[in-house]
C-alpha cells in the first residue's frame, strides 16, 4: 500500500504568491487547500510585470499565504510530511522569495524541504487532477510559457518544441492594447472575435513551413499591428466591425498554428507508446473556447483524449508545487539548506535553449 503523503507548496516566480496543501500518493492525491494572492493591480500601471516590485509584494504576502493554506486544510505545519518550494524558473527576486520563506519553514520545523521546478508543477498538474497516467503530452500555454512537453515520468521531460519568441498570452495581451481593448487582453479578443469573421485579415500563420513544433508569435503581433494601422489611416479610427474581425481572425491564426504543431507532437506521442493517446493543456491561454475547440478537434483525429485542468489550476497556485514535490519525495527526492534559486532551468536538459523569454522573465 502507498503511504499518504501531506505537503505544502509554495510558489513566488512569476506575479502570484501562492501556498497550498495537497495530500495523497503519486497519481492519486488531493487538493486540501490553495491560496493564490495575485499582484495585477500593482503591475497594471506599469503595463507588464516589474521584477522588483513583485519580490518586495512576494515577501510580503508568502508567510500570510501558507498560514491561510494550512488554516483552510485544518493542519499545523507539525502535520506536513514535506515543504515544496519553486526554486525556479523564473524572475529571480521571486524565486528567491519563496525558497528563503521555505527554507526558514523547514529549518524552524525540521520537515524536510524539496525544490519544485515551476515547469515541471504545470506539467504534472493532469496527474494531481484526473489520475494521468505516464507517458503524455503537455502543451503550456499562457503569459510566460509556450512549449509542448512529452511526459514520461515526474522527472523525466522532453521538450518537443517552443516559442522562439513570445508567449502566446503576450500577443493576446499586444493585440488589445493595440485595439484598446481592456487587460488581460486574452478574454477580450475572445469576446471581441465572437462578432467577427475570422477570414476577413487573413493573418500569417509562422513556423507552418518549417518542420517540428516551434512557434512564433511575435511577427503575427507585428502584422496585426500593420493592419490596425491601415485601418486607422483610411477611417480615423477603428470602425467596430473592423476591430471584431482583426481578433477573429488573429485567433483563427493562433488556433491554426497551435492544432497543425500539437497534430505534430501527437505524432511523435504516438511513436512512443502503443496505450491511449493525451493531449492536456495548462495556462490562462488555455482558457480560450475557440482555441479549445481546435485542439479538441486535432485530438478526435487522432483518437486523442484531450483534457485541461480547472483554470484555478492551470494558472500559477501552490497546489502543482506541492503535488509535483509530493511526486519527487515519495520517489527519494530530498533537497537541504543548499537548495539556490534558478532563474532559468529548463526541464528538458537535453534541448537547446529557447531563445524566447515571455513578458514575466526567462523560463527555460
Ligand atoms: O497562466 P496565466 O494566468 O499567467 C502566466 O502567464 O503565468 O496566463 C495569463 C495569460 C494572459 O496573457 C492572458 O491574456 C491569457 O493568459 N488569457 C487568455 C484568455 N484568458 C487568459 N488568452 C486567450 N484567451 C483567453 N480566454
Ligand atoms: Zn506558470
Amino acid at each position: 500500500m502507498t503511504t499518504s503523503l501531506t505537503i505544502l507548496g509554495i510558489e513566488s516566480s512569476c506575479d502570484d504568491t501562492a501556498a497550498a496543501v495537497v495530500r495523497g500518493a503519486p497519481g492519486a492525491a488531493q487538493v486540501l487547500s490553495s491560496v493564490v494572492a495575485g499582484q495585477t493591480d500593482l503591475h497594471a500601471p506599469f503595463g507588464g510585470v516589474v521584477p522588483e516590485i513583485a519580490a518586495r509584494a512576494h515577501a510580503e504576502k508568502l508567510d500570510l499565504c501558507v498560514i491561510q493554506a494550512l488554516d483552510q486544510a485544518g493542519l499545523a505545519l507539525a502535520d506536513v510530511d514535506a515543504i515544496a518550494v519553486t526554486s525556479g524558473p523564473g524572475l529571480i527576486g521571486g524565486v528567491l522569495s519563496g525558497v528563503m520563506c521555505a527554507k526558514g519553514l523547514s529549518a524552524g520545523s525540521g520537515k524536510p524541504l524539496i525544490g519544485v521546478n515551476h515547469l515541471a508543477g504545470h506539467a504534472l498538474t493532469p496527474r494531481l487532477t484526473d489520475g494521468m497516467a505516464y507517458p503524455y503530452l503537455m502543451l503550456l500555454v499562457s503569459g510566460g510559457h509556450c512549449q509542448f512537453l512529452l511526459v514520461r515520468g515526474h522527472g523525466d521531460f522532453t521538450r518537443l518544441g517552443g516559442t522562439i519568441d513570445d508567449a502566446p498570452g503576450e500577443a493576446f495581451d499586444k493585440v488589445a492594447r493595440l485595439l484598446a481593448l481592456p487587460q488581460p487582453g486574452g478574454p477580450s479578443v475572445e469576446t471581441e472575435a465572437q462578432n467577427g469573421d475570422p477570414e476577413r485579415f487573413l493573418f500569417p500563420r509562422p513556423l507552418l513551413d518549417r518542420p517540428g513544433c516551434d512557434l512564433s508569435f511575435s511577427g503575427l503581433k507585428t502584422a496585426v499591428l500593420r493592419t490596425r494601422d491601415q485601418i486607422i489611416a483610411e477611417h480615423g479610427g477603428i470602425p467596430r466591425q473592423d476591430r471584431s474581425d482583426i481578433c477573429a481572425g488573429f485567433q483563427a491564426a493562433v488556433g491554426d498554428v497551435l492544432a497543425e504543431k500539437t497534430r505534430r507532437a501527437l505524432a511523435v506521442l504516438r511513436d512512443e507508446t502503443d496505450g491511449p493517446l493525451t493531449l492536456a493543456v495548462a495556462g490562462g491561454v488555455a482558457a480560450n473556447q475557440s482555441l479549445r475547440q481546435a485542439l479538441l478537434a486535432v485530438c478526435n483525429e487522432n483518437d486523442a483524449r484531450f483534457t485541461a485542468p480547472p483554470l484555478a489550476l492551470c494558472t500559477d497556485n501552490g497546489a502543482m508545487i506541492a503535488y509535483a514535490g509530493l511526486e519527487k519525495f515519495a520517489a527519494g527526492e530530498r533537497d537541504d539548506t543548499s537548495l539556490i534559486a534558478r532563474p532559468r532551468w529548463p526541464l528538458d536538459q537535453t534541448s537547446p535553449s529557447l531563445i524566447g523569454s515571455g513578458k514575466k522573465g526567462a523560463k527555460a
